[in-house]
């Protein structure tokens, strides 16, 4: 059977493929330390499972659900919105719970794009941007992030592009993998920048409460509802990967015409996953205090191991990776990423998967135990 030429536009999903190789060392008896992928291994709230466990025995709970989702999480995704970031969305009209922030992406792209149109994506970025685009029929057009502009887009470069066939952009800050957090300043050029080209902004923003004191969403900007569409996720700030729930929050019209594809995907989020993920974004400070006091417990130890690696990194950046450039001695983080794989039994993500401006770079990830940093310690100083 021959699968749909939109499908020759992307491969398997880079950790699916090399996560499947790691698995075969681990099966093959190599004790395999993983610090590539973001999956949180610490629990979410005690209180949103009693929340999931007690709603399971509801009679209503086994039905279809509302496309919109439920006023209750509706209400909370709003009441965050307000609480955290001074953002005023209406729950009726301008938010959307989504079964996760990656459907989002897609669910935008397939929404948006027709054939042709040009959407501005970040070298390096999330790989899932270039995916959605090229499957729903769009063309990525790669701006690129250096760190001597501090991660930020080049608006001077682009304004000097072609910026005709653009009709989206996708920005992400914190951004990932740079862990680079934004400004006031950049949201604003952000901001400016669609609005002047009439450019649909996406702003992907499932970091804001990892190690970061100040956490922004760009629709706090003037003007931004606009133009601007944000995604966000319980994925990394509660814990709740496998949940598989996001949101987005948008103008009335935005959230119209996304749902329009969108009821056409799914029909509605299971019942306790809902009222559970309502009372997880009602968590008080202590909570992303006491998870975020484990992660900087972890990131110095991750330093440590970039120091043993020899790699250059920034102590300021946040979300759930540390970025660092590997030393002149490795041809690219592939191939450093693959002498730490086969000769440590460490697995580290090379900076390369996120685009080529990634290439100098690897990505640690902050999800594993002081105790297995420490091991990957020993094991890459004995092999370094
Ligand atoms: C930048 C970025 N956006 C979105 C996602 C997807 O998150 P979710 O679990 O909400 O689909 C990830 C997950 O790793 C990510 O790194």
């Amino acid at each position: 059977m021959k699968a749909a030429k939109r499908l020759d536009t992307v491969q398997e999903y880079y950790f699916s493929t090399k996560l499947r190789e790691v698995a075969r060392l681990a099966a093959a008896g190599k004790p395999i330390i993983n610090m590539g992928i973001g999956s949180p291994d610490l629990q979410p709230p005690v209180k949103v499972l009693e929340a999931i466990q007690g709603s399971l025995m509801d009679v209503n709970a086994h039905k279809y659900q509302s496309y919109q989702g439920l006023p209750e999480l509706r209400n909370a995704i709003s009441n965050f919105y307000k609480d955290k970031f001074k953002v005023i969305a209406n729950p009726d009209d301008e938010v959307l719970p989504l079964m996760g922030s990656k459907e989002g992406i897609m669910h935008i792209c397939m929404t948006y794009l027709n054939e042709g149109d040009q959407v501005l994506i970040p070298n390096p970025g999330y790989p899932t941007y270039t995916s959605a685009v090229k499957l729903a029929g769009g063309t990525p057009l790669y701006y690129e992030l250096t760190a001597e502009n501090s991660w930020a887009p080049d608006f001077e470069n682009l304004e000097k592009s072609d910026l005709s066939k653009v009709k989206l952009m996708w920005v992400n800050y914190p951004h990932m993998p740079t862990g680079q957090r934004p400004t006031k300043e950049l949201f604003e050029k952000i901001v400016a920048f669609g609005i002047k080209h009439q450019i649909l902004i996406c702003h992907d923003n499932p970091y804001a409460f990892i190690l970061n004191d100040k956490p922004e969403s760009l629709l706090s900007i003037d003007r931004a509802k606009e133009v601007v569409i944000e995604l966000n996720s319980l994925s990394k700030s509660q814990n709740m990967a496998g949940w598989r729930v996001g949101m987005l929050i948008a103008a009335e019209d935005r959230i119209n015409e996304i749902l329009r594809f969108k009821s056409n995907m799914d029909s509605g989020m299971f019942l306790p996953v809902q009222l559970a993920a309502a009372k997880a974004l009602s968590l008080d400070q202590s909570w992303y205090d006491s998870v975020n006091k484990i992660y900087t417990a972890r990131r110095e130890k991750v330093f440590e191991l970039l120091d043993v690696l020899k790699c250059v990194y920034t102590k300021q950046q946040v979300g759930m990776f540390v970025w660092a450039k590997i030393p002149a001695t490795y041809k690219d983080g592939y191939a450093l990423s693959d002498k730490v794989l086969y000769d440590a039994n460490v697995f580290i993500t090379p900076g390369g998967i996120f685009g080529s401006a990634g290439n100098e770079y690897i990505r640690v990830s902050l999800c594993g135990s002081i105790e297995k940093f420490s091991e990957a310690i020993k094991r890459i100083e004995a092999c370094v």
